[in-house]
């Protein structure tokens, strides 16, 4: 069993890893002397895989378990689903001291994080991520959040959890396509972070993507810790928290470009990780060998390098104007330096993204 602590004074939590640890929720919560209501928060494909695994444990210790069952996809990450929660958590009677427990990917966390925050004012958030980008990133740091028409995560908060549990053994059910994009997410942290790990991924990709346990521990615990540091130093995102959105500003305009039905989001982060390097590249920044290593290991782990070839870079151009990262009038890029070194370009000009065209 491994174990990351964020440390955010009062607010520090600990994140589990290892084998087994969903069918101990129960045991879990416990430690954390809690209300025995609980609001399970999952989504239909994860209640059928491991619903009742988690429900048991909660019931064997004394909990009194409401299941909220949302539908799978990033469309439901709303408003409307997150009122629907409420109602459940009303009709249950939770108190402020009654946790929400979020049993699923970063859609499901994201969401049921945004009603623990907001519901009686917060309450007890738990997260028990079942897919390799949650179990890496959104379960971590506390950004909770719902959409809106308007754009991605415009409604939300931080909101840190009390507690994290990463069960490796859940990712065997994982559709292939979902562990690579939990793969991207890793893969960015040795870039802006750590080139050792990033030297680890390029060693340990193969036995990370045959499921190996103790590599997967290994690469969880080492993406957590990296995580942790970041959020300890810059919680509401400042300054410093902004690196970890590496590869996040052409990914997320390829995601919305194509509708979030094209590509899941690690593979839009992967192509702008690869973008993000190229254009670092170009400004004398990057060494063209350690470009060649970052676009390497991202095709490796079986994710995109490419643009779309349908998305030209005047519509790239146009929605990064208008989407949220443009701070007074400015747009920002995170760009590596090398690897395990990134520098955030908050004033980039329009003509040094002719790595686009
Ligand atoms: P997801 O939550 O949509 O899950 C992907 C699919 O995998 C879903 O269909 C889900 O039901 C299924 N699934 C989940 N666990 C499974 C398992 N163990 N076995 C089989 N199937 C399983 O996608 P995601 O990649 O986990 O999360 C993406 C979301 O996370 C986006 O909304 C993104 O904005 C958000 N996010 C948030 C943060 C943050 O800091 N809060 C960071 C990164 C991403
Ligand atoms: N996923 C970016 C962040 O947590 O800040």
């Amino acid at each position: 069993m491994r174990q990351v602590t964020v440390n955010l004074g009062l607010r520090s939590y600990p994140i589990w890893i290892g084998a087994g640890l969903m069918a101990r929720t129960g045991a879990y919560l416990d430690n954390l002397a809690v209300g025995r209501k609980v609001l399970l928060v999952t989504s239909h494909t994860v209640q059928k895989l491991y619903g009742a695994m988690a429900e048991d444990s909660l019931r064997r210790h004394g909990y009194r378990v409401t299941l909220a069952v949302m539908p799978d996809g990033e469309e439901y990450k709303t408003l409307a689903t997150a009122e629907q929660l409420y109602d459940l958590a009303f009709a249950a009677e939770l108190d402020r001291r009654c946790p929400v427990i979020a049993l699923g990917g970063g859609v499901v966390g994201d969401v049921a994080g945004f009603v623990a925050a907001t519901y009686l004012r917060g309450v007890p958030l738990v997260q028990v991520p079942t897919t390799l980008l949650a179990q890496v990133d959104s379960s971590v740091g506390g950004k909770v959040a719902v959409n809106h028409p308007k754009g991605k995560n415009i409604i939300g908060a931080f909101y840190q959890p009390r507690l994290v549990l990463a069960d490796l053994d859940v990712l065997g059910s994982l559709p292939p396509r979902e562990l690579r994009g939990g793969l991207a997410e890793i893969i960015k942290y040795g870039v802006i972070w750590s080139r050792d790990f990033f030297s680890w991924l390029e060693i340990n990709l193969g036995r990370l993507l045959q499921l190996d346990q103790e590599s997967l521990a290994a690469a969880i615990e080492e993406s957590c810790r990296i995580k942790a540091q970041v959020v300890e130093q810059d919680e509401t995102e400042q300054g410093l928290r902004a690196i970890l959105n590496y590869g996040h500003t052409v990914g997320h305009a390829i995601e919305a470009l194509t509708g979030y039905r094209r590509f899941i989001h690690g593979e839009a982060v992967a192509v702008g990780m690869v973008a993000a390097a190229r254009l670092a590249q170009k400004k004398g920044l990057l060494a063209a060998d350690d470009c060649s290593r970052i676009k390497a290991l991202v095709a490796r782990a079986g994710l995109p390098v490419e643009l779309p070839s349908d998305i030209t870079a005047d519509d790239l151009k146009e929605f990064f104007y208008r989407d949220k990262k443009v701070v007074e009038g400015r747009l920002t890029f995170v760009l590596p330096a090398a690897i395990g070194q990134v520098d955030v370009f908050r004033d980039l000009p329009e003509e040094e993204l002719n790595f686009i065209e």
